[in-house]
């Protein structure tokens, strides 16, 4: 479709409307500023010097999952101290007031982490001081999802549950992300199977365009068993799937500004055909210091110029968010009467 500039109206629409993100990671939101800042504060010896050799670095990438994963491991290795883990989390959460989200489910990649000699403890202490601090100043509620770095091996994902263990009631969820190549969820059955055992809820990246992409989905909702898809734009090529997915009311967190400076009209057009064929999809930002596409507020008006999308679809994605997140059923409850409070209360101004 056409590319539409939006009204004034639907700008003022989306910036108001209360928004949930299921789908962020917390070492995608470190913007060029906060990578060289943590760069000279930890004394590294960093290729970057300035804002601009950064911008440099992104405009460079090229399409696709890994050049951009490459670049994002060495932003994130400027992240060193719990004091770090703490600013990044609650400079993210003054970003959400900024945009709106109300609720926020914030992943993040431990074994990364652990591996360059950061603690367990010292990573979760400061992300949790900085979830609980951002509450307090800014009254976004976050809840955090530990991701597996699917290019590790087995032995590292088991290691990394066994430290999460003594923190396991700070952590909601279990996903799985990085380098999808040769390394199917299936590869992870028995640590899901652990980790729903030990009360985690569980998803899994199920990237755009990877190879055998459908089987990964497949794969996901019958041997992970998880309760979501992070992206799974690809399931659409499968009509069984769609059905299988929209039967057992699998959330597909999709992400309209994937790996481009603007929404790709591509994706644009197959998450329009998700939301058409009845899948419970949600809008996200993923990385959104890394896509230069920006937070929630760009990234919906992003793809309300690509699609058209109405009102009425901003507030059922909305509502699919809620729904679709772990929080206890009375907040979804609440946070569901105060997107139909707002829906009234912007009808009522229409007319
Ligand atoms: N895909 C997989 N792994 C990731 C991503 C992503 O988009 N962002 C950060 N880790
Ligand atoms: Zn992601």
């Amino acid at each position: 479709m056409e590319m539409t500039i939006i009204s004034d109206d639907m700008r003022d629409f989306i910036e108001g409307l209360p928004k949930a993100e299921l789908h962020v990671h917390l070492e995608g939101t470190l913007g060029p500023e906060t990578v060289l800042k943590l760069a000279a504060r930890n004394g590294l010896d960093y290729p970057f010097k300035t804002v601009k050799d950064v911008e440099n670095a992104l405009n460079n990438r090229t399409v696709g999952l890994v050049s951009f994963l490459d670049l994002h491991y060495l932003f994130v290795s400027v992240i060193k101290t719990r004091e770090d883990f703490y600013e990044v989390t609650y400079e993210f959460l003054r970003t959400c007031r900024e945009n709106n989200v109300v609720y926020v489910e914030i992943k993040f990649d431990p074994q990364f982490h652990t591996e360059r000699g950061i603690s367990f403890y010292d990573m979760i202490q400061g992300i949790d001081e900085g979830r609980k601090d951002g509450y307090k100043d800014f009254g976004v509620e976050a809840n955090l999802i530990m991701c597996i770095n699917r290019e590790r091996t087995v032995e590292s994902a088991w290691e990394m549950m066994e430290q999460a263990y003594p923190y396991r009631h700070l952590i909601t969820g279990l996903g799985l992300d990085s380098y999808e190549k040769d390394n199917p969820p299936s590869k992870y059955t028995e640590v899901y199977m652990k980790a729903r055992k030990q009360g985690y809820r569980v998803t899994a990246h199920c990237d755009v365009d990877q190879e055998d992409s459908v089987e990964h989905i497949w794969e996901c909702i019958d041997l992970l068993k998880t309760d979501r898809i992070d992206h799974g734009v690809n399931s659409i090529e499968d009509p069984e799937l769609v059905k299988e997915l929209i039967k057992r009311d699998i959330t597909l967190t999709a992400c309209p500004t994937w790996r481009s400076p603007y929404p790709e009209p591509r994706d644009l057009e197959r998450i329009r055909k998700m939301y058409d064929m009845g899948l419970k999809v949600t809008l996200n930002t993923d990385d959104p210091a890394e896509f230069t596409s920006g937070y929630m507020n760009q990234t919906l008006i992003g793809a309300v110029e690509g699609s058209g999308y109405t009102k009425e679809d901003l507030l059922s994605f909305m509502r699919n968010a809620f729904e679709g997140s772990w929080l206890p059923q009375e907040s979804k409850d609440r946070y569901i009467k105060a997107l139909n409070d707002y829906a009234v209360s912007r009808i009522r101004r229409l007319h």
